[in-house]
């Protein structure tokens, strides 16, 4: 069976697309895929996502809406052509358009799933270059930062072009995620984004630099294990992207509940305009607190512990 991570941005989105560092958690949730093949010669390559009831074939238009039926083809392309049809099945156990990496987490199972199929092996960084051509489907000029959290876990600080780099916390990061249930997509919101850069280059390459200088900083407090300097510098992230228009009233409202609640810092994360917020909390105990604020105003709310060690 093929798997797949979830995951959070605790700092850096966005920016993280402009060359900029990002921090990003994996879930412990995420997609499980598997694979069949067939050498029959009416046999198809073929998709099936049992939550979405989705069957697809490749679609190798190059042109037109993104579709799971054009990112299978994407990676597809991948492989050599002279081989056995494969069948993959997908799970889904994280919520799609909500900012938590759903759309790299399948195509990480998805080309994971193939390899099974095909008795291929391969290193987590090729996995992480393969599922780039299915975000490419997606999300125009994704930065891989979702991908390569999905492939290979953990704790890390992300540049884009460069391998990831491990982060040890001194304090187990509980957080609270609390989905507003409002869908947005990555790839209008990175285009939003991309609009104010072209309109008042200025003004956003500035605030990019003041997220990359947050980002710095939170490495420092993770590996300090200074929680209260990092949920003082998730606020501030959350500032500076509701200054890009990328957070909504209810995000704002599901931040607030989670401040009110005790938590150390909260934000959205992912692509904003809906989707997730999540909250950094000082223990187990706080967490529970939080979790049910949070859960009284989002559509769902629930408690990842990310990366402690030492
Ligand atoms: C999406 O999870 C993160 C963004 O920064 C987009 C990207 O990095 O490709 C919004």
């Amino acid at each position: 069976m093929a798997r797949a991570f979830g995951k959070v941005i605790l700092l850096g989105e966005h920016s993280v697309v402009y060359g900029h560092p990002a921090i990003a958690a994996a879930l412990d949730r995420g997609v499980t895929a598997s694979g069949t093949t067939s050498l029959a010669d009416d046999a198809v390559d073929e998709l099936l996502v049992a939550p979405w009831a989705v069957r697809t074939q490749p679609d190798a238009a190059l042109d037109g809406a993104p579709s799971l039926g054009r990112a299978f083809a994407a990676v597809l392309a991948s492989y050599a052509s002279e081989r056995p049809r494969v069948r993959v099945e997908a799970e889904v156990a994280i919520p799609g358009g909500s900012g938590l990496g759903c759309s790299a987490a399948l195509g990480v199972a998805v080309v994971r799933a193939i390899d099974e199929a095909l008795g291929e092996t391969r290193s987590v960084d090729d996995d992480i270059a393969r599922s780039l051509l299915w975000e490419r489907v997606f999300h125009g000029q994704p930065s891989g930062v979702d991908n390569a959290m999905a492939a290979a876990g953990g704790l890390a600080l992300f540049v884009k072009g460069a391998p990831l780099l491990p982060l040890l916390a001194r304090r187990a990061l509980h957080l609270v995620v609390g989905d507003s249930g409002e869908a947005s997509t990555t790839k209008s919101m990175v285009d939003s984004v991309a609009r104010q850069h072209a309109q008042v280059p200025e003004k956003t390459r500035q605030t990019f630099e003041a997220i990359a200088a947050i980002v710095r900083n939170g490495k420092l407090a993770i590996e300090g294990g200074d929680l209260r300097g990092l949920g003082q510098l998730m606020n501030m992230n959350q500032w500076l992207l509701a200054g890009l228009m990328l957070s909504t009233p209810k995000l704002e409202d599901m931040c607030g509940a989670a401040r009110d609640a005790g938590a150390l810092g909260a934000k959205l994360t992912g692509g904003g305009g809906g989707g997730c917020m999540i909250a950094l909390c000082a223990d187990a105990a706080a967490a529970e607190r939080v979790s049910a604020a949070v859960g009284a105003v989002a559509r769902d709310a629930f408690i990842v512990v990310a990366g402690a060690s030492r």
